[in-house]
């Protein structure tokens, strides 16, 4: 089979090693892809948001099946204009991929078909939102309707803060994503991300997953698109993950179903595990980054034919299998990330990952013969062990080995886990 990967990141380098180890596998290209990518994949120069220069591409290749990394590609419509024109593609239409793009469209999916998740309210103006927030009260959570690069949430401890974050969207502090704006109640507990695909009708549960967003050891400072995970989430045992599949994933499926919107693709369900069980915080319709890493180095199973099976309604017939063995990811980002950062700044040296570890690419470039960071989150060191601890002491002994003057990275991930024995 002839695949093409889009997509640039960590997460794209770590669907490119598990695709490149299939033996379905003909030839994969990878479009943009990056320098690690490349070690695995033909790396072709395509615009993702030129469709048609992507469906050309596929054409002249004889492509068989196109996996969509990131969720910009497929909110504009990526993955239905190649179905249009006769590809097998994994990732959502662009309707279906509003569970990622809109926040009020799942709401509303979790309201109409009874899926637990905090109370809300849509609002297109800020005085009947504040009017709102007062009613209610804080701790109050304030989210920009639409992709904010995870930036457009506000979970306000104050009044004054929720009212705010109610302004700052409204002033446009979040472009046209934050022309409308969520508001929902609070959830108090452990948060954990699962993973599940779909191909409109079947679920397969994939695993679990717990990502460190804030910049700072200690869950400190600003949020980021995620430092560093860890898999499986403890949190998640399998009483959770059969009620999250039940009453959660399960539900979503029918009601995009019913709705005319049927889901094919990956849920990336962001989940608070409240003294109630488990409660939808949001949806993402594409692998996490970095989750992606960690999910992939504990794959057994080939992943070609599990993503083909979910682009094709076919996945009642394959399963998936997992290494017991926790594997835990460390983010490098350029210093200043996630304000400001230089670019092109040297990487000298990258450790072998050997047995247990993999350096996957996530924002680097070759300039001039030498690789250079190109983005904000740059390398994910990775290691897989028989506990937390042991995965991450293999990880900082990769993330000790780069030789990289504008790196930083954070030196607890994990530590959730590692507490908790
Ligand atoms: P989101 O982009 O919707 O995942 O939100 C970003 C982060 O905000 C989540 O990972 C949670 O830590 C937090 N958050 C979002 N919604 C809530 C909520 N209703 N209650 C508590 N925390 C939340
Ligand atoms: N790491 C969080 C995300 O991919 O959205």
């Amino acid at each position: 089979m002839k695949v093409l990967l889009i997509g640039s990141g960590g997460r794209e380098h770590a669907l490119a090693w598990k695709l490149a180890q299939s033996p379905l596998l003909t030839k994969l290209y990878a479009a943009p892809g990056n320098p690690g990518i490349g070690e695995e994949a033909e790396l072709v120069a395509l615009d993702a948001e030129d469709h048609s220069a992507v469906i050309a591409f596929c054409r002249d290749t004889a492509i068989d099946f196109v996996v969509v990394g990131p969720e910009a590609p497929l909110v504009a419509g990526l993955a239905d204009d190649l179905r249009d024109a006769g590809f097998a593609v994994f990732g959502p239409s662009r309707a279906a991929a509003q569970l990622e793009g809109s926040k009020g469209f799942t709401k509303d999916i979790c309201a109409r078909y009874n899926i637990p998740t905090g109370a809300y309210q849509r609002f297109t103006a800020a005085e009947p939102a504040k009017a709102y927030v007062r009613e209610q009260g804080a701790p109050i959570v304030v989210k920009a309707d639409g992709l904010a690069a995870g930036k457009g949430v506000t979970v306000a401890m104050t009044l004054d803060e929720a009212l705010a974050a109610i302004d700052d969207c409204f002033a446009g502090a979040f472009g046209s994503a934050g022309a409308e704006v969520v508001v929902e109640a609070y959830l108090d507990g452990e948060e954990a991300s699962f993973f599940c695909l779909s191909d409109g009708k079947t679920a397969l549960a994939l695993a679990t997953a717990q990502d460190h967003k804030r910049v700072g050891d200690g869950d400190t400072g600003p949020n980021t698109g995620g430092m560093g995970a860890y898999s499986p989430a403890p949190v998640m045992t399998d009483e959770m993950v059969a009620r999250t599949m039940t009453e959660i994933i399960e539900p979503t499926i029918r009601g995009m179903a019913d709705s005319g919107f049927p889901f094919t693709g990956v849920f990336f369900a962001g989940l608070m595990i409240t003294e109630k069980g488990p409660e939808l915080i949001e949806y993402n319709v594409r692998f996490g980054d970095p989750e992606c890493q960690v999910l992939m180095m504990r794959l057994k199973s080939d992943l070609l034919p599990i993503l083909y099976a979910a682009a094709t309604g076919t996945l009642d017939q394959v399963s998936a299998e997992w290494r017991d063995d926790v594997a835990l990811t460390v983010v490098m980002a350029s210093k200043g990330y996630p304000a400001a950062y230089d670019k092109g700044t040297p990487i000298r040296h990258l450790p072998a990952g050997g047995e247990t570890g993999k350096v996957f690419h996530a924002g680097t470039a070759m300039k001039d013969g030498q690789l250079v960071a190109t983005g904000g989150r740059v390398l994910n060191l990775t290691a897989t062990g028989r506990t937390v601890a042991e995965a991450q002491a293999r990880a900082y002994a990769l993330v000790d080995q780069v030789e990289w003057e504008n790196g930083f990275c954070r030196r607890d991930i994990g530590w959730q886990a590692i507490e908790r024995g």
